[in-house]
């Protein structure tokens, strides 16, 4: 891990969890503040449904919350979808854009997530834009080539004067069971830290890049310590207390 970049922990909670999971906020609340400092900044994304809780019952002992997808549009006539202002009114500091699920569950591509991205930082919210191959793509060899396409086109320029967060999560790795060896992970995220540099220059340096995708209590040691991994972005192991304290403990 960059020693310069102060590690970011996210919880995807997905479309799980009704308002009985804030016990485990409350549970995660206690050990965050009772034990020893966190040395991550420990962010929550729930269901917008429990996101002003969230923020409420996190705040206590630091934990932020964010949303796991906005609009690209401020306002207006789109029923059922909510903007990165609903979420920052409802107490979200970050909203997660562009992941594998809503690009696979609503045909969700690279301009829509820019835009979404775009979206968030104008409603103040740091956006994890999430980028990642299909098992298919890494077997052809094209991981890279993937991934850097989806960073150009969904990373917006204006990362350049606002906090962005990348979020390498491999599409086969996520909910499986199954990670990329150290080494593969080593390669992505350094091929993601130049791309950002050779764009962003100085502020490219600084940006946080988060591996997602089976990070559990087991490996989280090993993965948060490769070079150029910032953080995590934690989906299953998210959904528990103790699992998810031991991932942030890990950093
Ligand atoms: P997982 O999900 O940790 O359950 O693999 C990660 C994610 O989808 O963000």
């Amino acid at each position: 891990m960059t020693t310069t970049i102060s590690p970011l922990i996210a919880g995807n909670w997905k479309m799980n969890c009704l308002r009985g999971l804030l016990d485990e906020l409350t549970a995660l609340a206690g050990m965050l503040t009772t034990g020893e400092a966190p040395r991550a900044i420990v962010v929550i994304c729930p269901p917008a449904t429990i996101l002003s809780e969230v923020a409420q019952l996190g705040a206590i002992a630091g934990i932020q919350a964010g949303g796991q997808d906005c609009h690209a549009q401020a306002h207006g006539a789109h029923t059922g979808d909510i903007s990165a202002g609903m979420l920052a009114d409802a107490g979200a500091q970050y909203v997660i854009v562009g992941h594998s699920e809503r690009r696979a569950d609503h045909g969700e591509i690279d301009a829509q997530v820019l835009a979404k991205a775009e979206a968030a930082i104008g409603a103040g919210l740091k956006p994890i834009v999430c980028v990642g191959e299909t098992e298919a793509q890494r077997d052809s060899g094209e991981a890279e080539t993937v991934v850097a396409a989806q960073l150009a086109a969904s990373v917006p320029d204006a990362a350049g004067q606002h906090e962005v967060i990348v979020a390498y999560e491999p599409i086969w790795a996520i909910g499986t069971g199954r990670t990329p060896t150290v080494q593969d992970i080593t390669h992505m995220h350094a091929a993601i830290r130049q791309q950002l540099t050779a764009r962003f220059a100085e502020k490219g340096l600084t940006m946080r890049i988060l591996y997602g995708g089976s990070l559990k209590p087991q490996n989280a040691r090993k993965i948060l310590a490769v070079e150029n991994v910032n953080g995590g972005l934690v989906g299953g192991a998210s959904l528990l207390a103790k699992d998810f304290y031991t991932i942030i403990s890990s950093v």
